[in-house]
């Protein structure tokens, strides 16, 4: 039987060097929060979710908040008194778990949950008191050395500050991410004391410490060291969410979805695309949006926590928000589906067409320059250019109804709360503020007058 894995997420420091009033693992990349990253990888590897605990501190309401629901558990750090500190708080609600600890930062969101159990497997593997993820940079400055010894296993870990000039020459550096054996780990986390230059406990001196009491600290050195980055700075944020999204579009291609132009196109981690779906350059596809197969979404479109079902087409540049599209419709060039909208099948949205809270009949069109508010339209009407519907009073918003196979003329108002009824016809041009019932004919408008000869009489 495989051994019970917890994993401490230390994410308690506040990230300074961004520059911010929010704390650092707030800041999102590949559309998520970095903390969400990480729990993310987290949660496969855990035996259990309750197995994880993120260490809060600066920020810790908010930083709970952003991954409350995934079934992690806190710890309150209330001073950052280093790593080896933000460890020791987790103490008590994982040293009864037994088994392996992992620990990673909250800062680091491209770390793979496949690096994280290749991890616990060395670990398992070797009867080491600890394993930890080394890698070689061409700069290592500002991390921790590896001092190996003669058996190639980790003798000590040298901070920067602490390092001798030979030591500073030295590449393989620390990671930050580590196995360890749960019983040791708490046995002898106590013994740490605080750095004589900083006053922090630092976890990196238990690499000492268990070396002290005869056991083996294992390296494993991984060859693609970009995975470990950390992000420090809004540069380094940066970096990150363009190698988060280079994922993304790269997993999206490998399952069947054609991206044009692929690095000016960017997908959230939480979005789903279907086979032979076609986004065009500049696309953004955001939140927990879900398209299906045989799509096609137009450049410079942006889709946020909507469902696009098979074969929806979206022209360029349209906007669309927490909507849903049924089989085959057809929104935009330059549309506007604001939220909360549900287009039926195989239903037209035309250009400069803006929706909100609209159900939009199967079949039924609004090709152009339109404002349809807090409406139900029904199959296969037709709503004319320049339709406007007045939801709004001053006060509160208003329904309109508008029954099946309708016929909105152009330049319509539709003052709500409003009824049409099925099959009617509105006059182009109308004013409508009475209930129309079905199968008939209202017009709203003043009749035309005509007076022959005004013209030059006027010129005269
Ligand atoms: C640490 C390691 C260093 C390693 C580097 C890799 C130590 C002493 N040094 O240095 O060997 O090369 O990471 O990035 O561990 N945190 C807390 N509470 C604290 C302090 C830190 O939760 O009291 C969290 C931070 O939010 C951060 C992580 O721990 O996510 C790392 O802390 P940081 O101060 O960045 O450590 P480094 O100095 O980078
Ligand atoms: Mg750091």
């Amino acid at each position: 039987m495989s051994e019970q894995v917890s994993v401490a997420i230390l994410a308690a420091g506040f990230g300074t060097r961004m520059r911010s009033r929010k704390a650092k693992v707030l800041h999102r990349a590949g559309g998520l929060t970095l903390i969400e990253h990480v729990v993310q990888a987290a949660a496969q590897v855990a035996s259990t979710p309750e197995g994880i605990v993120v260490v809060v501190g600066h920020q810790a309401e908010q930083v709970q908040e952003a991954v409350a629901g995934s079934g992690v558990r806190f710890t309150v750090q209330k001073e950052q008194k280093g790593t080896g500190h933000a460890l020791a708080c987790c103490r008590d609600l994982l040293q009864p778990l037994g088994g392996l600890v992992l620990v990673v930062y909250g800062d680091c969101p491209l770390l793979r949950p496949e690096t994280l159990s290749a991890l616990v497997a060395l670990q398992a593997s070797s009867h080491a008191a600890a394993t930890l993820i080394t890698t070689v940079l061409a700069d290592p400055s500002g991390y921790g050395r590896i001092v190996r010894d003669a058996n190639g296993n980790v003798a000590a870990i040298v901070e920067q500050k602490a390092a001798t000039p030979e030591q500073r020459k030295i590449c393989e550096i620390n990671s930050g991410i580590y196995c360890f054996r749960g019983d040791l780990l708490w046995k002898h986390i106590g013994e740490l004391r605080p750095n004589p230059a900083s006053g922090e406990l630092y976890l990196t001196d238990l690499v000492e410490i268990l070396n002290g009491h005869g056991r083996r600290i294992v390296p494993m050195e991984v060859e693609d060291s970009s995975e470990l980055l950390g992000v420090n700075t809004r540069v380094e944020l940066a970096e990150v969410d363009r190698m988060l999204r280079d994922r993304k579009a790269r997993e999206m291609m490998l399952a069947g979805v054609t991206i044009v132009r692929p690095e000016t196109v960017s997908i959230d981690a939480g979005v789903r695309i279907g086979m032979d779906t076609v986004v065009e350059p500049f696309v953004q596809i955001q939140g927990n949006t879900l398209i299906g197969e045989d799509c096609h979404i137009g450049t410079g479109s942006i889709i946020r926590d909507s469902i696009l079902e098979d074969g929806v087409k979206v022209d360029a540049f349209t906007l669309i928000g927490t909507s849903r599209l049924d089989r085959g419709a057809q929104v935009g060039p330059f549309a506007r589906l604001r939220l909360d909208n549900h287009v039926g099948s195989g239903a037209h949205v035309g250009n400069f067409v803006e929706l909100k809270k609209v159900r939009l009949g199967a079949g039924a069109k609004a090709m152009h320059l339109a404002y349809l508010g807090d409406a139900a339209i029904g199959e296969q009407v037709n709503v004319g250019a320049g339709t406007i519907t007045c939801n709004y009073d001053g006060r509160a918003k208003h329904q309109t109804r508008i029954g099946k196979n309708s016929f909105v003329g152009s330049n319509s108002t539709l003052v709500a709360p409003l009824e049409i009824g099925e099959g009617s016809y509105i006059a182009a041009g109308s004013v409508i503020t009475e209930t129309v019932p079905g199968d008939t004919l209202a017009l709203g408008r003043a009749r035309q007058a005509m007076k022959p000869g005004w013209p030059s009489r006027k010129r005269k």
